[in-house]
């Protein structure tokens, strides 16, 4: 689906909220309370190492609440929810997690009110990326640490796969075209349809650093043993990085 065709659908925002709301309880179900390995053997433990001394965090997209929770176990501060998706803030209240409704291009924060800001995940999914680093550089006060988690833009450039060639004997990674642009909508499980928004990692660093961050270290670490061990075909994508974590700091 071409991103400009989609942005000029008056009705666009709501179509992917009516997404994200009606898949909400396959998410928990799947990937939260420690039943997924790339959360449990990697993402938390990222996420734990990084986020020392920071005692308001803002978990931006943060779903029901998990990387919140792993967040305020380290600080012993607080970390706050605020997806615009009512079942998932709920189930992050449920679940003892502060949460509020709203969306990354329009977060109700005040201005440099908080010491830092986790993405898990989650502007790979959005449409306002550019306002959305703007928002999170607004929040974070002078100093401040923002920690950006994304599916690796490599391997989520749509028409990219591993290919086993059996006729010539080659197992080989194809990729894509990496510096389009595009939106898709996949079903990545039966009837669960997910918008993914393909960008090259330039566009997420160079709008980040234009918003008033300093990249600190890139992270791409390979997927995590209980990961490869799930399928035997996915041993094929040990060297092959399924996660890009950008650590940024905010300027002064
Ligand atoms: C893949 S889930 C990740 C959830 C959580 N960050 C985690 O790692 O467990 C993506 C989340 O982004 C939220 N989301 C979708 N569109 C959003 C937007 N425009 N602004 C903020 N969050 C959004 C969804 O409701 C969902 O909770």
């Amino acid at each position: 689906m071409d991103l400009k065709d989609f942005m000029s659908n008056p009705d666009h925002d709501a179509l992917l909220k009516d997404l994200w709301e009606s898949h909400a309880s396959w998410w928990q179900a799947g990937f939260t309370g420690g039943v997924d390995a790339e959360y449990t053997e990697q993402i938390l433990p990222i996420i734990r190492e990084r986020v020392g001394g920071l005692r308001l965090v803002l978990d931006v997209g943060g779903g029901e609440g998990q990387v919140s929770r792993a967040v305020a176990e380290v600080t012993g501060g607080m970390a706050v929810v605020v997806d615009p998706i009512v079942s998932q803030a709920r189930m992050a209240i449920d679940r003892g997690t502060p949460a509020a409704l709203g969306t990354a291009g329009d977060l109700p924060i005040a201005t440099a009110s908080v010491d830092g800001v986790v993405v898990c995940l989650v502007f790979e999914h959005v449409l306002e990326l550019d306002r959305a680093l703007a928002e999170v550089a607004r929040v974070i006060r002078p100093g401040g640490r923002f920690l950006l988690l994304l599916n690796h833009p490599i391997l989520q450039t749509p028409g990219s796969g591993l290919i086993d060639d059996a006729e010539l004997g080659e197992r080989y990674w194809r990729l894509g075209p990496y510096l389009k642009e595009d939106l898709s909508v996949e079903e990545v499980e039966k009837e669960v349809f997910i918008p993914f928004v393909h960008r090259p990692l330039s566009h997420y660093l160079n709008t980040a650093i234009a918003s008033g961050f300093r990249l600190l270290e890139i992270l791409e670490p390979p997927p995590p043993p209980g990961f490869l061990a799930r399928a035997d075909a996915y041993a094929d994508s040990a060297m092959y990085p399924r996660l890009m974590v950008l650590h940024f700091g905010r300027e002064s």
